[in-house]
């Protein structure tokens, strides 16, 4: 399977359209159409709720827009950066650490602008642009990747303010107002979804890497004497999760970080093989106490908590879990998208986990020129609305074609009503035939029976 195959049924069912199509597209962007939108809901669905079954989890919905101070404390605008060459040949940009790699050559996350021109020098006579396959490359330049924004009213020697580069920051700006609240107590977590910006070199591999893009952050704030715990059982907690949504472990494992930033007690990614190879999907990371401390020297309010045992105050640890919602729908669609044979035809399937699939279940009268059918099918249809209010109708063109095209959506369920369901056999009188979108098997059930099967399949 390509990513090109994916990118085509998306855009043709309406989960995903380029941004700005009509005027020729705005790179790194993507707007999601009635399919992506239902898929982003339920996958926001699920994290929250894995969220929620934590007692002590507060949420939080902070400003895309913040202080520019808050991305001075952070360390967002002295190094928040990607290494950037421009081709002279074609001006077109690249971030040299890809432009390495496609020789073979990886570049370290933390080596300095001074070093990673050494690097470059030593290969240039090796490295290619990627565009028009010269070998002419200028220098490499750190390039920062917040987005600048003039919101609010700017006067000469105002601080800059930034879109948010992470949602991470406005959770430890909001550590003590939650805890405030006297709700909480440590160890907590706070969990937040929202839009992130970044000023992404080469935005590619469609929703791996956009400038635009969306996170599900939790940071769990906790004693440091039990914060290595904690970062073992999250690391466990998340990875279970994504085999609980039935992912295929095959193509998930853990990355050990290596070069940890200086703050950093430990890290990892958890990976997925998207069709073009294995790409971070989650980072989890044991960031220490940097951030709390960061916010109260630059803010100079106290953010410690009282420990009641020792009478002592402290700044907590924080285990951070980090995940893009992008990249969860790419491997989503990445791991539903099947081509397979069924009944001599050839077909296209999103095998979706029932939970996230954007359609619950479709209803159909067998013929739609038979009143008799289309008004039973329509109750019956209205009964399962109750069960899950994402229930689709078509009567349009054969059953097979109907079935075809729940299958390329990723409709679990398909529900026939014909005229054994209207009692021309009287033992079937209000039966259906219920089909599975994998293996195409069908099932007379009642009608009790198929609103039991799809509440057990999406709750
Ligand atoms: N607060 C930590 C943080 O932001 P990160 O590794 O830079 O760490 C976390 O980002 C996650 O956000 C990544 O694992 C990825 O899923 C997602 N992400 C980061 N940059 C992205 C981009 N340009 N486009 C889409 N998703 C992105």
């Amino acid at each position: 399977m390509s990513l090109e195959s994916i990118v085509a049924l998306t855009k043709r069912r309406g989960f995903i359209f380029p941004g700005s199509e009509i005027y020729g597209g705005f790179a790194g962007t993507y707007d999601f159409g009635p399919l992506g939108v239902a898929l982003r809901k339920n996958i926001v669905d699920l994290w929250t709720r894995s969220m929620q079954e934590h007692d002590n989890m507060a949420q939080l919905d902070s400003s895309i827009v913040t202080s520019g101070k808050v991305w001075e404390a952070s360390g967002h605008v002295s190094g928040f950066s990607d290494p950037l060459v421009l081709c002279k040949a074609c001006h077109t940009k690249h971030r040299a650490d890809h432009v390495l790699e496609a020789i073979g050559v990886t570049a370290d996350e933390k080596m300095s602008e001074k070093e990673l021109n050494e690097l470059f020098d030593e290969h240039r006579k090796n490295l290619t642009c990627p565009n028009c396959g010269k070998k002419d490359f200028g220098a490499v330049t750190a390039k920062n990747l917040l987005a600048t924004t003039s919101l609010g009213m700017f006067e000469e020697g105002d601080t800059q303010s930034y879109l948010r580069g992470e949602t991470a920051q406005g959770i430890y700006i909001n550590f003590k107002n939650v805890l405030d609240t006297g709700f909480y107590s440590v160890p907590f977590g706070i969990a937040q979804v929202g839009k992130a910006f970044r000023n992404e070199i080469s935005p590619r591999q469609f929703l791996f890497r956009k400038r635009e893009f969306e996170q599900m952050e939790m940071q769990y704030f906790t004693p440091e004497s039990e914060a290595r715990a904690d970062f073992a059982a999250w690391k466990e907690e998340r990875m279970n999760y994504y085999l609980s949504l039935g992912i295929n472990p095959d193509k998930l494992r853990f990355k050990q970080h290596e070069n940890l930033v200086f703050y950093a007690k430990d890290a990892c990614d958890i990976e997925y093989e998207y069709p073009f190879g294995w790409g971070e999907l989650e980072g989890i990371h044991y960031r220490g106490n940097y951030d709390l401390t960061q916010h109260q020297q630059f803010s100079g309010v106290d953010l410690s908590v009282y420990n009641e045992e020792t009478k002592e105050r402290f700044l907590p640890h924080v285990v951070e879990t980090s995940v893009g919602l992008d990249r969860t729908m790419l491997m989503i669609l990445s791991d539903a998208y099947h081509e397979d044979e069924m009944g001599g035809d050839k077909r296209v399937v999103l095998k979706f986990n029932p939970k996230l699939a954007p359609i619950k279940a479709m209803v159909s009268p067998l013929l739609k020129n038979k009143p008799e059918l289309v008004e039973k099918a329509r109750e019956v249809r209205a009964a399962l609305k109750k069960v899950h209010p994402v229930i689709a109708w078509d009567d349009n063109g054969n059953i097979g074609k109907r079935y075809r095209r729940q299958d390329e959506i990723g409709t679990p369920f398909c529900i026939t009503i014909d005229f054994d369901t209207l009692g021309e056999n009287p033992e079937l009188l209000n039966t259906v035939t219920l089909r599975d979108r994998d293996t195409g098997t069908q099932e007379r059930l009642t009608i009790a029976e198929v609103e039991e099967k799809i509440r057990q399949a999406v709750s």
